[in-house]
Protein backbone atom coordinates (compact mmCIF):
# COMPACT_ATOMS: atom_id res chain seq x y z
CA UNK A 1 0.00 0.00 0.00
CA UNK A 2 1.26 3.42 -1.20
CA UNK A 3 1.36 6.17 1.84
CA UNK A 4 2.15 8.89 -0.30
CA UNK A 5 2.76 11.14 2.38
CA UNK A 6 5.10 8.92 4.16
CA UNK A 7 6.93 7.09 1.45
CA UNK A 8 9.39 9.27 -0.04
CA UNK A 9 10.99 6.49 -1.91
CA UNK A 10 10.77 6.59 -5.67
CA UNK A 11 10.79 3.49 -7.49
CA UNK A 12 13.02 2.83 -10.79
CA UNK A 13 11.80 1.48 -13.62
CA UNK A 14 14.84 1.20 -16.60
CA UNK A 15 13.01 0.14 -19.52
CA UNK A 16 16.63 0.33 -21.91
CA UNK A 17 16.41 -2.68 -23.15
CA UNK A 18 12.38 -2.47 -23.97
CA UNK A 19 11.50 0.76 -24.91
CA UNK A 20 14.41 1.57 -25.67
CA UNK A 21 15.84 -0.93 -27.81
CA UNK A 22 13.15 -0.32 -30.13
CA UNK A 23 14.80 3.17 -31.24
CA UNK A 24 15.99 2.87 -34.49
CA UNK A 25 19.29 1.28 -34.68
CA UNK A 26 19.73 0.69 -31.18
CA UNK A 27 19.22 -3.00 -31.36
CA UNK A 28 21.42 -5.24 -29.03
CA UNK A 29 22.35 -9.21 -29.20
CA UNK A 30 21.57 -11.42 -26.60
CA UNK A 31 25.58 -10.50 -24.55
CA UNK A 32 25.17 -7.03 -25.08
CA UNK A 33 21.85 -7.23 -23.12
CA UNK A 34 23.01 -9.16 -20.35
CA UNK A 35 25.95 -7.02 -19.78
CA UNK A 36 23.50 -3.98 -19.80
CA UNK A 37 21.21 -5.81 -17.39
CA UNK A 38 24.31 -6.71 -14.81
CA UNK A 39 25.06 -3.23 -15.23
CA UNK A 40 21.47 -1.93 -13.94
CA UNK A 41 21.60 -3.90 -11.23
CA UNK A 42 24.67 -2.42 -9.92
CA UNK A 43 23.16 0.95 -10.62
CA UNK A 44 20.58 -0.42 -8.44
CA UNK A 45 17.59 -0.48 -10.79
CA UNK A 46 14.62 -1.60 -8.44
CA UNK A 47 13.28 -3.28 -11.84
CA UNK A 48 14.45 -3.74 -15.59
CA UNK A 49 11.95 -4.18 -17.98
CA UNK A 50 14.23 -6.76 -19.77
CA UNK A 51 12.18 -7.03 -23.23
CA UNK A 52 8.86 -7.84 -25.19
CA UNK A 53 9.32 -11.83 -25.08
CA UNK A 54 6.33 -11.99 -27.66
CA UNK A 55 7.94 -9.65 -30.64
CA UNK A 56 10.85 -12.47 -31.57
CA UNK A 57 12.41 -15.41 -30.55
CA UNK A 58 15.29 -13.52 -29.89
CA UNK A 59 13.49 -11.53 -27.36
CA UNK A 60 12.36 -14.03 -25.68
CA UNK A 61 15.51 -15.90 -25.13
CA UNK A 62 16.94 -12.16 -23.79
CA UNK A 63 14.78 -11.69 -21.12
CA UNK A 64 14.66 -15.40 -20.25
CA UNK A 65 18.58 -15.26 -20.22
CA UNK A 66 18.35 -11.80 -17.79
CA UNK A 67 15.76 -13.63 -15.51
CA UNK A 68 17.49 -16.62 -15.08
CA UNK A 69 20.63 -14.68 -14.56
CA UNK A 70 18.80 -13.01 -11.39
CA UNK A 71 21.37 -10.05 -10.51
CA UNK A 72 18.87 -8.93 -8.25
CA UNK A 73 16.36 -6.42 -9.66
CA UNK A 74 12.73 -7.09 -10.40
CA UNK A 75 12.86 -8.49 -14.05
CA UNK A 76 9.53 -7.59 -16.39
CA UNK A 77 8.71 -8.21 -19.66
CA UNK A 78 5.91 -6.57 -22.04
CA UNK A 79 2.57 -8.33 -23.11
CA UNK A 80 -0.20 -7.15 -25.03
CA UNK A 81 -3.90 -7.70 -23.84
CA UNK A 82 -3.88 -11.34 -25.30
CA UNK A 83 -3.27 -14.87 -23.56
CA UNK A 84 -0.33 -15.84 -25.96
CA UNK A 85 2.07 -12.49 -24.78
CA UNK A 86 0.89 -13.25 -21.37
CA UNK A 87 2.22 -17.07 -21.17
CA UNK A 88 4.98 -15.89 -23.16
CA UNK A 89 6.53 -13.13 -20.53
CA UNK A 90 5.79 -15.82 -17.50
CA UNK A 91 7.46 -18.27 -19.28
CA UNK A 92 10.53 -15.88 -19.99
CA UNK A 93 10.77 -13.92 -16.36
CA UNK A 94 9.73 -16.84 -14.20
CA UNK A 95 12.97 -17.64 -13.69
CA UNK A 96 14.06 -14.94 -11.86
CA UNK A 97 13.39 -14.37 -7.80
CA UNK A 98 11.28 -11.84 -8.31
CA UNK A 99 9.45 -10.94 -11.65
CA UNK A 100 6.72 -8.98 -13.65
CA UNK A 101 4.40 -9.28 -15.83
CA UNK A 102 3.84 -5.91 -17.68
CA UNK A 103 0.31 -5.63 -19.77
CA UNK A 104 -0.43 -2.68 -22.21
CA UNK A 105 -3.59 -1.77 -24.20
CA UNK A 106 -4.28 1.71 -25.77
CA UNK A 107 -7.57 4.07 -24.08
CA UNK A 108 -6.98 7.21 -26.11
CA UNK A 109 -9.73 8.06 -28.74
CA UNK A 110 -7.53 8.03 -31.52
CA UNK A 111 -6.40 4.85 -30.78
CA UNK A 112 -9.31 3.40 -29.93
CA UNK A 113 -10.70 5.13 -33.40
CA UNK A 114 -7.87 4.07 -35.36
CA UNK A 115 -5.81 1.38 -34.41
CA UNK A 116 -7.77 -0.80 -32.63
CA UNK A 117 -11.10 -0.21 -33.29
CA UNK A 118 -12.52 -0.79 -30.15
CA UNK A 119 -15.39 0.32 -28.38
CA UNK A 120 -14.39 1.98 -24.55
CA UNK A 121 -16.32 -1.00 -23.24
CA UNK A 122 -14.67 -3.63 -25.50
CA UNK A 123 -10.45 -1.75 -24.20
CA UNK A 124 -11.70 -2.41 -20.40
CA UNK A 125 -12.32 -5.94 -20.96
CA UNK A 126 -9.36 -6.81 -22.71
CA UNK A 127 -7.56 -5.04 -19.80
CA UNK A 128 -9.39 -6.75 -17.11
CA UNK A 129 -9.06 -10.61 -18.68
CA UNK A 130 -5.43 -9.80 -19.52
CA UNK A 131 -4.52 -8.49 -16.02
CA UNK A 132 -6.73 -11.49 -14.54
CA UNK A 133 -4.67 -14.07 -16.43
CA UNK A 134 -1.32 -12.29 -15.26
CA UNK A 135 -2.32 -12.67 -12.07
CA UNK A 136 -2.95 -15.81 -12.05
CA UNK A 137 0.46 -16.62 -13.45
CA UNK A 138 2.22 -14.07 -11.02
CA UNK A 139 1.48 -11.78 -7.76
CA UNK A 140 3.12 -8.52 -9.95
CA UNK A 141 1.28 -7.43 -12.51
CA UNK A 142 1.61 -3.61 -14.13
CA UNK A 143 -0.86 -2.13 -16.29
CA UNK A 144 -0.46 0.70 -18.73
CA UNK A 145 -2.97 2.32 -20.49
CA UNK A 146 -0.93 3.30 -23.83
CA UNK A 147 -1.64 7.12 -24.68
CA UNK A 148 -3.11 7.89 -21.73
CA UNK A 149 -2.12 11.30 -21.67
CA UNK A 150 -4.36 12.15 -24.53
CA UNK A 151 -7.11 9.69 -22.84
CA UNK A 152 -10.39 11.53 -21.65
CA UNK A 153 -9.94 12.17 -18.15
CA UNK A 154 -13.12 10.42 -17.09
CA UNK A 155 -12.72 7.50 -19.18
CA UNK A 156 -8.98 7.09 -17.97
CA UNK A 157 -10.32 7.03 -14.29
CA UNK A 158 -12.26 4.56 -15.42
CA UNK A 159 -10.17 1.97 -16.99
CA UNK A 160 -7.55 2.48 -14.56
CA UNK A 161 -10.51 1.68 -10.88
CA UNK A 162 -11.00 -1.89 -13.32
CA UNK A 163 -7.38 -2.17 -13.75
CA UNK A 164 -7.28 -2.09 -9.86
CA UNK A 165 -9.69 -4.20 -9.10
CA UNK A 166 -8.76 -6.95 -11.94
CA UNK A 167 -5.61 -6.90 -9.58
CA UNK A 168 -3.24 -4.72 -11.36
CA UNK A 169 -0.18 -3.85 -8.49
CA UNK A 170 0.97 -0.92 -10.27
CA UNK A 171 -0.87 1.25 -12.75
CA UNK A 172 1.62 2.98 -15.16
CA UNK A 173 0.68 6.64 -17.06
CA UNK A 174 2.38 6.79 -20.57
CA UNK A 175 2.96 10.19 -22.22
CA UNK A 176 3.32 7.83 -25.12
CA UNK A 177 3.76 10.24 -27.72
CA UNK A 178 5.53 13.10 -25.24
CA UNK A 179 2.54 15.40 -25.85
CA UNK A 180 1.48 16.29 -22.54
CA UNK A 181 3.17 18.83 -20.82
CA UNK A 182 4.07 19.53 -16.76
CA UNK A 183 0.76 21.68 -15.27
CA UNK A 184 -1.14 19.30 -17.65
CA UNK A 185 0.60 16.26 -16.09
CA UNK A 186 0.11 16.99 -12.53
CA UNK A 187 -3.58 17.89 -13.11
CA UNK A 188 -4.13 14.42 -14.51
CA UNK A 189 -2.51 12.79 -11.75
CA UNK A 190 -4.36 15.34 -9.42
CA UNK A 191 -7.42 13.69 -10.62
CA UNK A 192 -6.85 10.41 -10.53
CA UNK A 193 -5.38 10.48 -7.32
CA UNK A 194 -9.28 11.75 -6.57
CA UNK A 195 -11.03 9.59 -8.39
CA UNK A 196 -10.04 6.09 -8.61
CA UNK A 197 -10.97 4.13 -5.19
CA UNK A 198 -7.90 1.97 -4.16
CA UNK A 199 -4.93 4.22 -5.97
CA UNK A 200 -3.23 4.09 -2.80
CA UNK A 201 -3.22 0.74 -2.49
CA UNK A 202 -0.93 0.35 -5.68
CA UNK A 203 2.33 1.58 -7.04
CA UNK A 204 1.45 4.89 -9.25
CA UNK A 205 3.86 5.11 -12.39
CA UNK A 206 4.80 7.25 -15.17
CA UNK A 207 6.26 6.48 -18.37
CA UNK A 208 7.11 9.66 -20.18
CA UNK A 209 8.37 10.10 -23.64
CA UNK A 210 10.46 13.15 -24.92
CA UNK A 211 9.50 14.71 -28.57
CA UNK A 212 8.68 18.05 -27.06
CA UNK A 213 11.90 17.77 -24.79
CA UNK A 214 9.64 17.87 -21.61
CA UNK A 215 10.13 13.76 -20.43
CA UNK A 216 11.98 14.33 -17.33
CA UNK A 217 10.22 17.95 -16.16
CA UNK A 218 6.81 15.64 -17.16
CA UNK A 219 8.12 12.84 -14.76
CA UNK A 220 8.98 15.28 -11.78
CA UNK A 221 5.18 16.86 -12.16
CA UNK A 222 3.85 13.09 -12.13
CA UNK A 223 6.04 12.07 -8.55
CA UNK A 224 5.06 15.31 -7.30
CA UNK A 225 1.63 14.45 -7.68
CA UNK A 226 1.93 10.82 -6.38
CA UNK A 227 3.69 8.54 -8.55
CA UNK A 228 5.70 6.34 -6.90
CA UNK A 229 7.40 4.65 -10.13
CA UNK A 230 9.43 6.31 -12.78
CA UNK A 231 10.14 4.91 -16.17
CA UNK A 232 13.05 5.64 -17.71
CA UNK A 233 16.39 4.55 -19.85
CA UNK A 234 19.77 5.14 -19.66
CA UNK A 235 20.82 8.37 -22.37
CA UNK A 236 17.25 8.60 -22.74
CA UNK A 237 17.58 6.18 -25.66
CA UNK A 238 14.12 5.25 -27.11
CA UNK A 239 11.75 5.60 -30.16
CA UNK A 240 11.87 8.87 -31.72
CA UNK A 241 13.03 11.81 -28.84
CA UNK A 242 13.61 8.81 -26.89
CA UNK A 243 12.64 8.20 -23.29
CA UNK A 244 12.86 10.03 -19.88
CA UNK A 245 16.42 9.74 -18.92
CA UNK A 246 17.33 7.78 -15.96
CA UNK A 247 20.29 9.82 -15.32
CA UNK A 248 18.98 13.01 -15.65
CA UNK A 249 15.35 12.17 -13.34
CA UNK A 250 17.33 10.51 -10.71
CA UNK A 251 20.20 13.65 -10.40
CA UNK A 252 16.98 16.16 -10.43
CA UNK A 253 15.88 14.13 -7.36
CA UNK A 254 19.07 14.27 -5.68
CA UNK A 255 20.40 17.43 -6.65
CA UNK A 256 17.20 18.84 -5.61
CA UNK A 257 16.39 17.14 -2.44
CA UNK A 258 15.22 19.91 -0.13
CA UNK A 259 12.76 20.89 -2.42
CA UNK A 260 11.37 17.12 -4.24
CA UNK A 261 12.20 15.33 -0.54
CA UNK A 262 12.17 11.86 -2.16
CA UNK A 263 14.89 9.97 -2.76
CA UNK A 264 15.72 6.58 -5.45
CA UNK A 265 17.79 3.55 -4.51
CA UNK A 266 20.41 4.21 -7.20
CA UNK A 267 24.19 4.33 -6.78
CA UNK A 268 24.87 7.78 -8.97
CA UNK A 269 28.35 6.46 -9.04
CA UNK A 270 27.17 4.33 -11.50
CA UNK A 271 25.89 6.14 -13.65
CA UNK A 272 28.41 7.58 -16.02
CA UNK A 273 29.76 4.06 -16.55
CA UNK A 274 26.46 2.67 -17.35
CA UNK A 275 25.78 5.37 -19.91
CA UNK A 276 29.35 4.69 -21.54
CA UNK A 277 28.45 1.16 -21.57
CA UNK A 278 25.33 1.72 -23.23
CA UNK A 279 26.70 4.17 -25.81
CA UNK A 280 29.56 2.16 -26.83
CA UNK A 281 27.35 -0.71 -27.11
CA UNK A 282 24.26 0.93 -29.16
CA UNK A 283 26.71 2.81 -31.15
CA UNK A 284 24.42 6.19 -30.07
CA UNK A 285 26.61 8.45 -28.25
CA UNK A 286 25.26 10.98 -26.31
CA UNK A 287 25.37 14.99 -27.41
CA UNK A 288 28.81 16.42 -25.87
CA UNK A 289 26.25 18.94 -24.13
CA UNK A 290 23.48 16.16 -22.60
CA UNK A 291 22.73 16.75 -19.32
CA UNK A 292 25.30 14.83 -16.70
CA UNK A 293 27.04 12.32 -18.77
CA UNK A 294 27.65 14.87 -21.90
CA UNK A 295 31.71 14.99 -22.36
CA UNK A 296 31.05 19.28 -21.27
CA UNK A 297 28.76 18.39 -18.56
CA UNK A 298 31.05 19.33 -15.79
CA UNK A 299 33.57 20.91 -18.14
CA UNK A 300 34.17 24.68 -17.26
CA UNK A 301 35.71 26.67 -20.16
CA UNK A 302 34.86 30.68 -19.87
CA UNK A 303 37.72 32.28 -18.10
CA UNK A 304 35.19 33.78 -15.31
CA UNK A 305 33.18 30.50 -14.62
CA UNK A 306 37.04 28.91 -14.08
CA UNK A 307 38.15 31.95 -11.68
CA UNK A 308 34.89 31.36 -9.83
CA UNK A 309 35.31 27.31 -9.25
CA UNK A 310 38.93 27.86 -8.11
CA UNK A 311 37.24 30.31 -5.17
CA UNK A 312 35.01 27.50 -4.75
CA UNK A 313 33.40 24.85 -6.95
CA UNK A 314 30.00 25.22 -5.73
CA UNK A 315 29.79 29.17 -7.67
CA UNK A 316 28.95 26.88 -10.44
CA UNK A 317 29.19 23.53 -9.78
CA UNK A 318 25.18 22.16 -8.72
CA UNK A 319 26.70 18.52 -8.54
CA UNK A 320 30.01 16.63 -7.99
CA UNK A 321 31.79 15.10 -11.24
CA UNK A 322 32.72 12.02 -8.50
CA UNK A 323 28.73 11.89 -7.67
CA UNK A 324 27.69 10.51 -11.15
CA UNK A 325 31.31 8.28 -11.72
CA UNK A 326 32.91 11.06 -13.53
CA UNK A 327 36.56 10.68 -11.87
CA UNK A 328 38.33 14.34 -12.05
CA UNK A 329 40.45 12.85 -14.11
CA UNK A 330 39.52 11.14 -16.38
CA UNK A 331 43.68 9.20 -17.43
CA UNK A 332 43.09 5.71 -16.36
CA UNK A 333 45.63 3.51 -17.25
CA UNK A 334 48.99 4.02 -19.07
CA UNK A 335 52.16 1.81 -20.45
CA UNK A 336 53.31 0.42 -17.10
CA UNK A 337 49.90 -0.49 -15.92
CA UNK A 338 49.88 -3.83 -14.96
CA UNK A 339 47.02 -6.47 -15.81
CA UNK A 340 45.56 -6.56 -12.20
CA UNK A 341 45.07 -2.58 -12.87
CA UNK A 342 43.32 -3.15 -16.49
CA UNK A 343 41.30 -5.63 -15.13
CA UNK A 344 39.77 -3.58 -12.15
CA UNK A 345 39.10 -1.11 -14.30
CA UNK A 346 38.02 -3.28 -16.72
CA UNK A 347 35.23 -4.47 -13.90
CA UNK A 348 34.24 -1.07 -12.85
CA UNK A 349 33.35 0.29 -16.36
CA UNK A 350 30.74 -2.73 -16.42
CA UNK A 351 32.32 -5.04 -18.22
CA UNK A 352 32.65 -9.23 -17.00
CA UNK A 353 35.78 -10.63 -18.82
CA UNK A 354 36.49 -13.95 -18.84
CA UNK A 355 40.28 -15.55 -18.91
CA UNK A 356 40.84 -15.94 -21.91
CA UNK A 357 39.09 -12.47 -23.22
CA UNK A 358 41.12 -10.61 -20.38
CA UNK A 359 44.15 -12.24 -21.92
CA UNK A 360 42.90 -11.08 -25.25
CA UNK A 361 42.35 -7.68 -24.72
CA UNK A 362 44.97 -6.76 -21.97
CA UNK A 363 47.36 -8.08 -25.26
CA UNK A 364 45.60 -5.49 -26.95
CA UNK A 365 45.96 -2.71 -24.50
CA UNK A 366 49.48 -3.31 -24.78
CA UNK A 367 49.75 -3.17 -28.21
CA UNK A 368 48.12 0.01 -27.69
CA UNK A 369 49.86 1.09 -25.05
CA UNK A 370 52.67 1.18 -27.12
CA UNK A 371 50.92 3.55 -29.94
CA UNK A 372 49.37 5.77 -27.84
CA UNK A 373 50.87 8.03 -25.00
CA UNK A 374 47.17 8.40 -22.54
CA UNK A 375 44.33 5.76 -22.12
CA UNK A 376 41.16 6.75 -21.30
CA UNK A 377 38.18 4.91 -20.70
CA UNK A 378 36.91 5.36 -23.86
CA UNK A 379 40.23 3.40 -25.30
CA UNK A 380 39.60 0.38 -23.03
CA UNK A 381 35.64 0.32 -23.93
CA UNK A 382 36.87 0.20 -27.55
CA UNK A 383 39.49 -2.45 -26.75
CA UNK A 384 36.88 -4.45 -25.38
CA UNK A 385 34.28 -4.43 -27.84
CA UNK A 386 37.02 -5.42 -30.43
CA UNK A 387 38.14 -8.33 -28.59
CA UNK A 388 34.26 -9.31 -28.05
CA UNK A 389 33.48 -8.75 -31.85
CA UNK A 390 36.79 -10.54 -32.91
CA UNK A 391 35.82 -13.50 -30.87
CA UNK A 392 33.02 -14.12 -33.09
CA UNK A 393 33.97 -15.59 -36.00
CA UNK A 394 33.80 -17.16 -38.63
CA UNK A 395 36.16 -14.62 -39.73
CA UNK A 396 38.49 -12.34 -38.65
CA UNK A 397 40.82 -9.39 -40.04
CA UNK A 398 44.54 -10.60 -40.90
CA UNK A 399 45.59 -7.47 -42.47
CA UNK A 400 44.41 -4.34 -44.15
CA UNK A 401 46.45 -2.46 -47.24
CA UNK A 402 44.67 0.99 -48.37
CA UNK A 403 45.91 2.96 -51.34
CA UNK A 404 44.61 6.58 -51.88
CA UNK A 405 44.89 9.64 -54.15
CA UNK A 406 43.37 12.95 -54.82
CA UNK A 407 43.38 12.01 -58.50
CA UNK A 408 42.94 8.34 -58.12
CA UNK A 409 40.37 5.62 -57.38
CA UNK A 410 41.13 4.65 -53.91
CA UNK A 411 42.11 0.54 -54.00
CA UNK A 412 42.13 -1.78 -50.75
CA UNK A 413 43.00 -5.48 -50.26
CA UNK A 414 42.50 -7.24 -47.18
CA UNK A 415 43.50 -10.70 -46.22
CA UNK A 416 41.19 -12.41 -43.76
CA UNK A 417 41.91 -15.84 -41.57
CA UNK A 418 39.01 -18.11 -41.15
CA UNK A 419 38.09 -20.12 -37.90
CA UNK A 420 40.32 -23.49 -39.39
CA UNK A 421 43.24 -21.23 -39.90
CA UNK A 422 42.51 -20.53 -43.68
CA UNK A 423 43.41 -17.79 -45.56
CA UNK A 424 42.06 -15.46 -48.02
CA UNK A 425 42.01 -12.08 -49.46
CA UNK A 426 40.57 -9.88 -52.09
CA UNK A 427 41.39 -6.62 -53.73
CA UNK A 428 39.35 -3.85 -54.77
CA UNK A 429 38.44 -0.79 -55.90
CA UNK A 430 35.81 2.09 -54.93
CA UNK A 431 35.14 6.15 -54.56
CA UNK A 432 37.14 6.49 -51.71
CA UNK A 433 39.50 3.86 -49.20
CA UNK A 434 35.95 2.59 -46.98
CA UNK A 435 34.07 1.62 -50.17
CA UNK A 436 37.20 -0.36 -51.64
CA UNK A 437 37.65 -1.91 -48.06
CA UNK A 438 33.87 -3.13 -47.82
CA UNK A 439 33.94 -4.50 -51.51
CA UNK A 440 37.12 -6.61 -50.95
CA UNK A 441 35.62 -7.52 -47.45
CA UNK A 442 32.30 -8.73 -49.67
CA UNK A 443 34.48 -10.28 -52.13
CA UNK A 444 36.03 -12.42 -49.29
CA UNK A 445 33.35 -13.13 -47.21
CA UNK A 446 30.39 -13.48 -50.06
CA UNK A 447 28.11 -11.28 -48.01
CA UNK A 448 26.79 -8.31 -50.10
CA UNK A 449 25.93 -5.77 -47.74
CA UNK A 450 24.06 -1.74 -48.31
CA UNK A 451 25.59 0.99 -46.24
CA UNK A 452 22.94 2.90 -45.10
CA UNK A 453 24.77 4.76 -42.07
CA UNK A 454 28.22 5.10 -41.68
CA UNK A 455 29.35 7.00 -37.98
CA UNK A 456 32.66 7.90 -37.04
CA UNK A 457 33.29 8.90 -33.37
CA UNK A 458 36.48 9.64 -31.16
CA UNK A 459 36.60 7.03 -28.47
CA UNK A 460 39.03 9.24 -26.03
CA UNK A 461 40.79 12.57 -26.60
CA UNK A 462 43.83 13.56 -28.55
CA UNK A 463 44.63 12.95 -31.97
CA UNK A 464 45.82 9.82 -31.78
CA UNK A 465 42.26 8.44 -30.19
CA UNK A 466 40.99 5.41 -31.13
CA UNK A 467 38.28 5.84 -33.78
CA UNK A 468 35.15 4.13 -33.08
CA UNK A 469 32.92 3.34 -36.23
CA UNK A 470 29.38 2.65 -36.27
CA UNK A 471 28.14 1.11 -39.47
CA UNK A 472 24.37 0.30 -40.43
CA UNK A 473 24.03 -1.71 -43.51
CA UNK A 474 21.04 -3.70 -45.00
CA UNK A 475 21.60 -6.98 -46.10
CA UNK A 476 18.10 -9.37 -47.43
CA UNK A 477 15.66 -6.75 -46.22
CA UNK A 478 17.03 -6.59 -42.98
CA UNK A 479 18.60 -3.79 -40.67
CA UNK A 480 22.31 -4.40 -39.17
CA UNK A 481 24.00 -2.66 -37.21
CA UNK A 482 27.91 -3.26 -36.34
CA UNK A 483 30.77 -1.63 -34.47
CA UNK A 484 34.65 -1.43 -34.72
CA UNK A 485 37.47 0.51 -33.41
CA UNK A 486 41.02 1.26 -34.34
CA UNK A 487 43.25 3.76 -34.28
CA UNK A 488 42.96 3.55 -38.28
CA UNK A 489 39.35 4.63 -39.15
CA UNK A 490 39.42 2.78 -42.25
CA UNK A 491 40.40 -0.47 -40.41
CA UNK A 492 37.76 0.23 -37.78
CA UNK A 493 34.93 0.48 -41.10
CA UNK A 494 36.36 -2.44 -41.92
CA UNK A 495 36.08 -3.92 -38.38
CA UNK A 496 32.69 -2.79 -38.20
CA UNK A 497 31.60 -4.41 -41.41
CA UNK A 498 32.83 -7.47 -41.22
CA UNK A 499 31.44 -7.66 -37.63
CA UNK A 500 27.76 -7.89 -39.12
CA UNK A 501 28.98 -10.24 -42.01
CA UNK A 502 30.26 -12.54 -39.33
CA UNK A 503 26.69 -12.24 -37.89
CA UNK A 504 25.13 -12.76 -40.65
CA UNK A 505 27.01 -15.83 -41.75
CA UNK A 506 26.68 -17.22 -38.34
CA UNK A 507 23.11 -17.41 -38.57
CA UNK A 508 22.93 -19.14 -42.01
CA UNK A 509 25.35 -21.80 -40.66
CA UNK A 510 22.56 -21.74 -37.89
CA UNK A 511 20.11 -22.37 -40.64
CA UNK A 512 18.06 -18.79 -39.92
CA UNK A 513 18.34 -18.20 -35.86
CA UNK A 514 20.74 -15.40 -35.07
CA UNK A 515 20.80 -15.24 -31.34
CA UNK A 516 20.28 -11.77 -32.03
CA UNK A 517 17.04 -9.72 -31.08
CA UNK A 518 18.56 -6.92 -33.24
CA UNK A 519 18.84 -9.23 -36.54
CA UNK A 520 15.14 -11.10 -35.68
CA UNK A 521 11.47 -10.35 -37.36
CA UNK A 522 9.93 -8.44 -35.17
CA UNK A 523 6.20 -8.31 -34.10
CA UNK A 524 5.66 -4.50 -33.80
CA UNK A 525 3.60 -2.72 -30.61
O1 LIG B 1 5.08 4.59 -24.48
C1 LIG B 1 4.27 3.72 -24.11
O2 LIG B 1 3.05 3.92 -24.07
C2 LIG B 1 4.81 2.41 -23.77
C3 LIG B 1 3.87 1.47 -23.10
C4 LIG B 1 3.93 0.13 -23.71
C5 LIG B 1 4.15 1.45 -21.63
O3 LIG B 1 5.98 2.16 -23.96
ZN1 LIG C 1 7.16 4.03 -24.22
Amino acid sequence: MTDIASDRQIRIFDTTLRDGEQAPGCSMTLREKLRIAKALSELNVDVIEAGFPAASPGDFESVKAIADANFGPIICGLARCNASDIEKVHAAVKGANRHRIHVFVATSKIHRDHKLKMAKEEIIKSAVGAITMARELCDDVEFSPEDASRTELSYLAEVVTAAIEAGATTVNIPDTVGYTVPAEFDNLFHYLMSHVPGIKDITLSVHCHNDLGMAVANSLAAVQAGARQIECTINGIGERAGNCSLEEVVMAIKTRAEFFALETGIDTTRLYPTSRLVSSITGMHPPRNKAIVGENAFAHEAGIHQHGMLQHSSTYEIMRPEDVGLSSSSLVLGKHSGRHAFRDRVQELGFELDEFETNRAFQEFKKLADKKKDLYDGDIEAIIMNVDNASSGPWALQSLEVQTSTDQPAKATVTLIDENAEVASATAGGDGPIAAAFQALEQVTGVVLTLKNFELHSASRGEDALGEVTVTVEHDGSSYRGNGTSVDIVEAGSRACLEVMNRILRRKNRGGDTNSAADAERATI
